[in-house]
């Protein structure tokens, strides 16, 4: 049975309707500055107020995310590993809990490498992490990481998944495949699917629609929202088939309407500019 304060922060993440739409942007703990995120402030501000908890590292929390914003933290807490290595497997803490409880942290994320050469450190790593975040109430994601050559197939991600459930992590992030309702139905906690490499909206949504509709809680989706030509009409678009079952089609509707609407409104800004600059001129 859960703590009080350790289901009260689960709850700022996944919502009443037993949903969440994660803004993933923790991208830079291993890949540095990755395209979208070379200013993570400009990026995340206007995203925040449509995401249900963002997914940043601690070094952005402080540098790019403001102190009075309401929008909930998962902070990744694993890395020391970069893309330059042969094998991204070899993670470790990075953060301790009671820094993540300084930053306000409504959870900690750390990946596990299940097969790799490193599997039972990072594995042992989550089972530290989840028993220093039952001294603080902190709720800790589990990521099934994948390294650069391994599958990820429904017995790969099955078998991942349930593991971290079974070392104790209090939901589970990982990648959507075929069967997908096989890894919800053998993982006894909340599932959220990450996103992947960007893909045309359409794609992005059918995707999300698909986990949804095979039983997922959610997604923690990145590139395939801050890297879409209009992210904040993406980030609407995702949420309402998360949180409103909406079809892949009426979402991208919805992407479309909104993104028209943000085009026509920034054209309105830049004619206001220019006909004052054009009258500062006469
Ligand atoms: C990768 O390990 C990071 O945790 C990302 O947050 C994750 O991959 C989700 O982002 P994306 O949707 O861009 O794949």
């Amino acid at each position: 049975m859960y703590d009080w304060g350790l289901k009260n922060r689960l709850s700022r993440v996944v919502k009443s309707d037993g949903k969440t739409v994660m803004l993933a942007v923790d991208h830079g703990y291993f890949l540095g500055p990755t395209t979208g995120l070379e200013d993570a402030e400009k990026t995340i501000k206007p995203l925040l107020p449509y995401a249900d908890a963002l997914m940043p590292t601690r070094g952005i929390v402080r540098t790019s995310v403001s102190p009075i914003s309401e929008t909930p933290i998962v902070l990744r807490v694993s890395g020391g590993n970069s893309i330059l290595d042969e094998d991204l497997s070899n993670e470790g803490l990075t953060v301790s809990v009671e820094d993540a409880v300084r930053l306000n942290a409504s959870a900690v994320a750390l990946s596990i490498y299940v097969g790799s050469p490193n599997q039972k450190e990072t594995l042992l790593n989550l089972a530290k992490l989840i028993d220093e975040g039952h001294r603080y109430s902190m709720p800790v994601l589990a990521v099934t990481a994948v390294g650069k050559n391994m599958v990820r197939d429904a017995r790969y991600l099955a078998l991942s998944c349930r593991i971290a459930a079974e070392l104790g992590a209090h939901f589970v992030k990982t990648y959507y495949c075929e069967g997908f309702e096989k890894l919800v139905k053998t993982c006894p906690v909340p599932l959220v699917m990450a996103g992947g490499k960007k893909l045309p909206e359409y794609e992005a949504l059918e995707l999300t629609y698909n986990a949804i509709s095979r039983g997922a809680a959610g997604v923690d989706m990145g590139r395939n929202i801050f890297q879409s030509e209009a992210p904040v009409a993406m980030i609407q678009a995702v949420r309402a088939i998360v949180h409103d079952n909406a079809t892949p089609k009426k979402a991208y509707e919805i992407y479309k309407g909104f993104k028209a609407r943000l085009k026509s409104k920034k054209s309105k800004v830049k004619g206001v500019t220019a006909s004052k600059e054009q009258l500062s001129r006469h």
